[in-house]
């Protein structure tokens, strides 16, 4: 690819900013608009190029801002629209590009959409939301499940319809198969590209059109008393209800959009199943989404084999458009899932080596790059709607949303007021303060490696040479002068490197510098990253970056 088709984002990593946990900058334990902006020259420092802020918009916060009662503004938890444009102007001076939530499949029940659908029958309104009649016999008129727990159907006494919801009752879904609603969305894209926001990231983007004749879902597994609602969403096959082929059009309709403002579209696509193929269905395409989250990461186990499919199959159907993470606000963090302790930590830093130097738009979750472990908050700490209405705090996300640590002391560093939202204690040596004054810390590492993804060309070039087979526990790759590799055994491995002279750049494990011909023995975990050294005789010497 030459390097004139490269888009911007092409070049840059991404960095999640869950806005109620980053920073407080009046006091009231919430993160805000002010404290972020305050803290944007660490992500400027840290070297990540995007910056996605989750949403703040207007909202009764019962899943915390993913339930959206006015497209357009901000709620005053966070700060004002004054506040927001601040915060965008000083990204934009910094260097940073800016992506904002955008929460189409469903709204917040307090949205004056809803407010009007529910309240008359006839209100034009009525049609942005599903509204169906009781099965015959009575009862909801599928089986379709919440993600959150239940069924995905309330009954409205007054007007003896159910409505449709796949999150909470208070989240019910927006009805993409009415024109006025499809072009509400298009005022609201541009109200915030307006606003010169950068991009979205977009909030369940598999799920917006429903196959309107709302058939049951097939039942792949019995449900039983006592599965999370996580267990029970996965014991139906989603035919009917996400995935439909209908998505394309809006997101084509999207990017005509976006084009005009050459902003981003970047879509939460979480199919359980993690089948690259329908994955990449909504990035393949020219006029699709410009690229997708895809989840497998954060659920493949840390063994070799599973590893190898994953990564082979994603980007055998996705060469260059899917968006890798190894934690988000809705998921345990990478180092407790992948064996907790120091562990944990390694095999997370060595995972981020291998994410960084695939094709593709790699995001840190904030925190990943201080190696920080989900905390265990106390059950009547607890605040996620899935965890609390469901009696299950095991399927709650709080463990991974409770605040960044900034510097030592009771909140670290996160509010100056007296309670945070959820409990801030952190170890001093988690914080940022800490970590940025010691050179080997984990913060220091990631650092290093955002600069040499940034640096190397041949890493924002496509294309991608295997180097090592399925049955391998090293999973490794070259790309033109860059060759990364993983060791995601149990045991130290061998790693035969292609024939020339390569220097160490980066290691998850060891100091980086060393001259490498041949073969390096690889820690178990270990990540690296080695670049060829022109060879003086050959005649073949090449400016740093350039490609084969
Ligand atoms: C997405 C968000 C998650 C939210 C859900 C409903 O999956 O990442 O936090 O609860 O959508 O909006």
């Amino acid at each position: 690819m030459a390097d004139g088709s490269l888009r911007w984002w092409d070049r840059e990593v991404g960095y999640e900013v869950y806005i109620r946990s980053f920073a407080d900058g009046d006091g009231d334990g919430v993160g805000d608009f002010p404290g972020l902006t305050e803290k944007l020259d660490y992500l400027a420092w840290l070297g990540v190029g995007i910056v996605w802020i989750t949403p703040f918009y207007p909202s009764p916060m019962c899943d915390f801002g993913y339930d959206v009662a006015d497209y357009t503004g901000v709620d005053p938890l966070f700060g004002t629209l004054d506040d927001f444009d601040d915060c965008i102007a000083q990204a934009h001076q910094l260097g940073l590009r800016v992506l904002i939530d955008l929460v189409p499949n469903h709204s917040s029940d307090r949205h004056p959409w809803f407010q009007a659908s529910r309240s008359d029958p006839d209100s034009p309104k009525r049609g942005y939301y599903h509204w169906r009649d009781p099965a015959v016999g009575g009862g909801p008129p599928n089986n379709w499940v919440s993600h959150f727990g239940g069924s995905a159907w309330t009954f409205d006494e007054a007007s003896q319809q159910y409505y449709l919801h796949l999150f909470l009752p208070e989240q019910p879904d927006l009805n993409w198969s009415n024109p006025n609603l499809v072009r509400e969305f298009d005022d609201v894209l541009a109200f915030w590209l307006d606003r010169e926001v950068d991009g979205f990231r977009i909030d369940v983007a598999h799920g917006l059109v429903k196959n309107m004749l709302m058939p049951d879902n097939p039942q792949r597994f019995a449900t039983a008393p006592g599965m999370s609602p996580r267990q029970v969403f996965g014991c139906y096959e989603h035919r009917y209800d996400l995935d439909q082929s209908g998505n394309a059009s809006i997101y084509r309709r999207w990017r005509a959009i976006a084009e005009r403002y050459d902003a981003l579209l970047l879509g939460e696509v979480y199919l359980r199943e993690n089948n690259p193929d329908r994955v990449s269905r909504y990035v393949s395409a020219q006029d699709g989404l410009h690229r997708a989250f895809y989840f497998a990461p954060m659920h493949t186990p840390w063994e070799p084999s599973a590893m190898w499919s994953t990564f082979r199959d994603a980007l055998d159907a996705a060469p260059r458009d899917l968006s890798w993470a190894i934690s988000s606000h809705d998921d345990p963090r990478a180092p407790s899932r992948l064996g907790g302790g120091e562990m944990g930590q390694s095999r997370s830093l060595a995972y981020s080596v291998m994410l960084f130097a695939l094709p593709g738009l790699p995001f840190l979750y904030q925190g990943d790059e201080l190696g920080l472990e989900d905390v265990d908050v106390p059950l009547d700490q607890r605040r996620d709607p899935v965890a609390i209405r469901n009696q299950n705090p095991a399927d709650g996300r709080d463990g991974c949303r409770t605040p960044m640590p900034w510097s030592p002391g009771p909140a670290a560093g996160f509010t100056d007021g007296a309670e945070s939202w959820l409990p801030a204690a952190r170890e001093d040596g988690e914080t940022v303060s800490v970590q940025r004054g010691e050179q080997g810390s984990i913060l220091h590492k990631y650092r290093k490696l955002l600069a040499l993804r940034r640096e190397r060309h041949d890493l924002h070039a496509e294309g991608l040479e295997w180097l090592t087979g399925r049955t391998s526990s090293v999973i490794g790759f070259r790309r033109g002068d860059t060759v990364c590799a993983l060791n995601a055994g149990d045991v130290p491995a061998e790693f035969q490197l292609p024939p020339g002279q390569w220097r160490l750049a980066f290691s998850s494990r060891r100091p980086a510098g060393a001259a490498i011909t041949s073969a390096i023995v690889l820690d178990a975990p270990e990540g690296v990253l080695l670049i060829r050294v022109p060879d003086a005789d050959s005649g073949l010497r090449r400016p740093p970056g350039a490609r084969l």
